[in-house]
């Protein structure tokens, strides 16, 4: 299987399979059952939080539960209020419609969506100039499902229109230990119970990143091992592909350093990291950034960012004195 095949087979098609997001799951659950004893589409759905966590996969359970199909699609792929217009029209009463990256809508597109979301319905405008009139255009009852790394670049007025707004948190070890024992047994591959824990530790609270370190640690496993992915395997096989043990990879490292070593631990600007580094911003802040703040390794100021101790530490470098006292 192609490792995208691979990826779709691991997802979790039902709330029952689905591991952690506790408190977004039991909510879901009580708003899907209440909307299929009213026989109503549930109401529109906004999922925000950092990449990975499983917005994706959680919009195909909600159809999933509700016995409806769904619609996928991105913010920036919708171009035009047309794009919007024929996707809406084509629902069937009940679908899901996943929105992905919803924060970057184009606000024409947005506009058309307000009255979709709020009354099932299209404006539309015929003619132009003195003799133009809108007629409006009744859609079937659908519930939207938005996702977005960043609810805060969200309109309010679209914002607003989400009856239900969940936020996805980082999962624990003991989620993600889990999440990889059961892809392991998906993909067919042995795997001690410390591998899957170390595995867990390493994937930065993220099911996605687990998912992708143990196919790397699986294919480990069988050129250097019998198959079976031991603990040793599981050290041996992310050492290799630079993954530590609190799972920072090079890019992590490497931006950790250069706030250290040219910018004195900081405070320095997003974008002077950024071309320091040769990443770009938006996905030092949306990927990178996020975990390194979790877990207190970076703080934000409103002068820049700015490393800790610990982080110091965790590199083996030595910690500022002056004014370095920044754990
Ligand atoms: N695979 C990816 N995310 C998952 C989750 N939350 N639960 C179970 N399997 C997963």
């Amino acid at each position: 299987m192609e490792d995208e095949a691979v990826e779709l087979s691991l997802r979790p098609r039902y709330l029952a399979e689905y591991i952690g997001q506790t408190q977004v799951k039991e909510n879901l659950k009580i708003y899907i059952e209440a909307a299929k004893m009213r026989k109503e589409a549930l109401d529109h759905v906004l999922l925000y939080g950092p990449p990975g966590l499983g917005k994706t996969t959680l919009s195909n359970i909600i159809a999933n539960e509700l016995g409806v199909n769904v619609r996928t699609t991105s913010g920036p792929a919708i171009e035009r209020p047309g794009d919007l217009a024929a996707i809406l029209t084509n629902l069937q009463e009940g679908d899901v419609l996943f929105i992905d990256e919803i924060h970057r809508l184009h606000r024409t597109v947005e506009e058309v969506l307000y009255p979709a979301m709020e009354d099932f319905a299209l404006d539309i405008i015929i003619g132009k100039g003195p003799s133009a009139r809108s007629v409006r255009l009744d859609l079937p009852p659908f519930t939207l499902v938005g996702a977005t790394t960043r609810a805060g670049l969200l309109s309010a007025p679209l914002r607003d229109r989400f009856g239900v707004v969940s936020r996805l948190e980082y999962y624990t070890v003991d989620e993600l230990s889990f999440i990889v024992s059961r892809a392991a047994d998906i993909l067919q591959v042995g795997i001690v119970g410390d591998a899957a824990d170390e595995i867990g530790k390493r994937s930065r609270g993220t099911p996605r990143i687990a998912n992708r370190l143990l196919k790397r640690v699986r294919d480990y496993a069988q050129v250097r091992g019998d198959g079976v992915i031991t603990t040793d395997i599981a050290r041996a096989a992310l050492k290799l592909i630079q993954v530590d043990d609190l799972g920072l990879d090079e890019i992590d490292h490497k931006m950790l350093r250069a706030i250290m070593t040219h910018f004195r631990g900081g405070p320095v600007g997003l974008d002077t990291i950024a071309a320091t580094i040769g990443e770009e911003s938006q996905t030092i802040e949306d990927v990178y950034e996020p975990y390194l703040l979790q877990i207190g390794f970076l703080q934000r100021t409103p002068r820049g960012r700015t490393v800790t101790a610990s982080a110091y530490r965790h590199l083996g470098l030595p910690v500022p004195s002056a004014d370095g006292g920044r754990d």
